[in-house]
């Protein structure tokens, strides 16, 4: 059911941690199935130089984030923008049905980091929307970081 490279990513991920002082940190749920993802990006002149990740949730989930992490260190943020669900689950040899939406988080997150790097120092990301906090459409959280999280642990 899963390729061989998501099964190594989910055994054996890539990035997970957390980079004290990151330039910018995205945090997207889905409501739908209690998974999170925090991603944690180190940016300096315009180039990403380090992303890290957490994730609370599924085994594809552990292993688009990880495929996404690996993807977007080195890369400028225009190129980090190309970085979609689809190529992620390129990268990983495709995904089963059922589990595309797990991608979307990583997708999502990814660009939630660079809108929080973009706010904090006051510059515009062009092509770059304001992120979810919640795939899931229906449910909608409005809270920030660490609240954000906890109230979707209860949710
Ligand atoms: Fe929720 Fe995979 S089932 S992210």
């Amino acid at each position: 059911m899963y390729s061989e490279k998501v099964m190594d990513h989910f055994m054996n991920p890539r990035n997970v941690g957390e980079i004290p002082d990151a330039s910018g940190v995205g945090t997207v749920g889905n409501a739908k199935c209690g998974d999170i993802m925090k991603v944690y990006l180190q940016i300096e002149d315009g180039i990403i130089k380090d992303a890290k990740f957490k994730t609370f949730g599924c085994g594809a989930a552990v292993a688009t984030s990880s495929m996404a992490t690996e993807l977007v260190i080195g890369k400028t943020i225009k190129e980090a923008l190309l970085i979609t669900n689809k190529s992620v689950m390129e990268a990983l040899d495709g995904l089963p049905p059922v589990k595309v939406h797990c991608s979307l988080l990583a997708e999502e997150s990814l660009q939630a980091a660079l809108w929080d790097y973009a706010k904090k120092n006051n510059i515009v990301i062009e092509g770059l929307q304001e992120p979810k906090e919640d795939i899931d459409d229906d449910h909608h959280h409005n809270l920030n970081d660490d609240e954000d999280e906890s109230e979707l642990l209860n949710a």
